[in-house]
């Protein structure tokens, strides 16, 4: 599967939204997840975001994210559609830390 990390915080494009094939990603308030059960691994969206936050979760230290996405997508709503990003996205693009500082 891929994994939404810690980038999307508080930038939320929302591009990858647009082109998932099974639309398995899910909407909190300061970010996405995807359904880890329902990510069929085409790896489509990872290119397509602007965060660089869409990972395999083959990467090393991805278990964290893992978790949260399984966890959220099952609390949090299915979104099919793109919306649009906050208007600070950009502000908050390539910042550190952002679960800690921003995650509730
Ligand atoms: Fe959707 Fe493919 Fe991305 Fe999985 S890898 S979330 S199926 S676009
Ligand atoms: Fe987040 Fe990137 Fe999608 S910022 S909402 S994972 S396009």
């Amino acid at each position: 599967t891929y994994v939404v990390t810690d980038a999307c915080i508080r930038c939320k494009y929302m591009d990858c939204v647009e082109v998932c094939p099974v639309d398995c990603f899910y909407e909190g308030e300061n970010m996405l997840v995807i359904n880890p059960n329902e990510c069929i691994d085409c790896g489509v969206c990872e290119p397509e975001c602007p965060a660089e936050a869409i990972l395999p979760d083959t990467e090393s230290g991805l278990e964290k994210w893992l978790e949260l996405n399984r966890t959220y997508s099952e609390q949090w709503p299915n979104i099919t559609q793109k919306g649009d990003a906050p208007a600070d996205a950009d502000a908050h693009k390539g910042e550190s830390d952002k679960f800690d500082k921003y995650f509730s």
